[in-house]
């Protein structure tokens, strides 16, 4: 049964997107994969998805998606002062799946002019215009990746089964508990299948987060669909590892579904009739 409750009339005016942030604290360990995989597999749901790339020194997505693109976030950083919502999305990239990109800028030395305040106003208009936003961030925990894990509504942490890994990925949770966003953490073991000392299973009391998503070890059909700038979702829709991908974006959207339908404070409803409507229309 569909009902239209005050919450959601609300929560439809007020739409903003959702951001995630991913990132890990070693390199070469997946997020460019799972960002621009993760970004198709949730267009393919119809719903709005845009991607910045926030590795601003080394960035890749225009690789990863084989974009020639025109702008970069340089582009929109010289124009800061003048931006609006029309301006900024003709910077955009659009790809051939519909995802649209801010890819990062053509040398590492462009990087010193992405300001926080102009990241701030990009992200802000992003946000307006999507359903999600995703950030492929640099490695670790520099000064701007910091400023996105403050601003995501999901950081989505991606680690692999290797001692090193786990190693910073701990010291990572633990920086990002200090920093006051562990609710926002989700964990994504890549490569969960790969011959490792430690099980994947473990992982989670290792680092102690509960619920991770796997993604399995498929090195010829990630590096393939990397080299060749075609995302394993769009041609590779069988393999497990697609699945995996595809998977996570039904967590993601079901996850968003239950938040933007839970009524934030007490509802005028449940004000007159003393309890809350849930989106199927039943009492709690
Ligand atoms: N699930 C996976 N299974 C096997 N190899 C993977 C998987 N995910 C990523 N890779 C490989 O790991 C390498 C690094 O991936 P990439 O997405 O560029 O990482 P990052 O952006 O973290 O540096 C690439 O060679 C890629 O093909
Ligand atoms: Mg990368």
């Amino acid at each position: 049964m569909t009902t239209t409750s005050t919450e959601e009339t609300q929560s439809k005016k007020q739409k903003r997107g959702e951001m995630l942030a991913v990132c890990s604290a070693k390199g070469g360990i997946g997020r460019t994969s799972l960002t621009v995989n993760l970004a198709i597999a949730l267009f393919k749901k119809n719903i709005k998805v845009s991607v910045l790339d926030g590795d601003f020194q080394f960035g890749d997505v225009g690789l990863a998606m084989d974009l020639q693109s025109t702008f970069t976030i340089k582009d929109v950083m010289e124009e800061i002062d003048k931006l609006d919502g029309y301006s900024l999305s003709n910077y955009l990239c659009k790809h051939d799946s519909g995802v649209k990109v801010l890819p990062a800028p053509d040398r590492p030395e462009y990087s010193e002019l992405v300001t926080k305040e102009g990241l701030n106003r990009v992200i802000d208009l992003l946000l307006q215009q999507n359903d999600y936003l995703l950030v492929d961030t640099e490695v670790g925990l520099q000064e701007k990746t910091i400023d996105f894990l403050e601003k995501a509504d999901q950081i989505l942490l991606v680690t692999n089964l290797e001692i090193a890994a786990l190693k910073n990925t701990k010291l990572m949770i633990e920086t990002i508990d200090l920093l006051g966003f562990r609710d926002k953490l989700q964990l994504i073991i890549n490569r969960s299948t790969m011959e490792s000392v430690i099980n994947a299973v473990e992982v989670s009391d290792i680092l102690g987060i509960n619920d991770p998503v796997y993604i399995p070890n498929d090195f010829q059909t990630a590096s393939q669909a990397l080299n060749l700038g075609i995302p394993f979702v769009i041609n590779q829709g069988k393999t497990e590892i697609a699945k995996s991908v595809y998977k996570m974006a039904e967590l993601l959207t079901s996850r968003r579904d239950i938040s933007l339908f839970k009524p934030k404070g007490p509802s005028v409803f449940s004000k007159i009739f003393g309890f809350n409507r849930t989106k199927e229309g039943t009492k709690e």
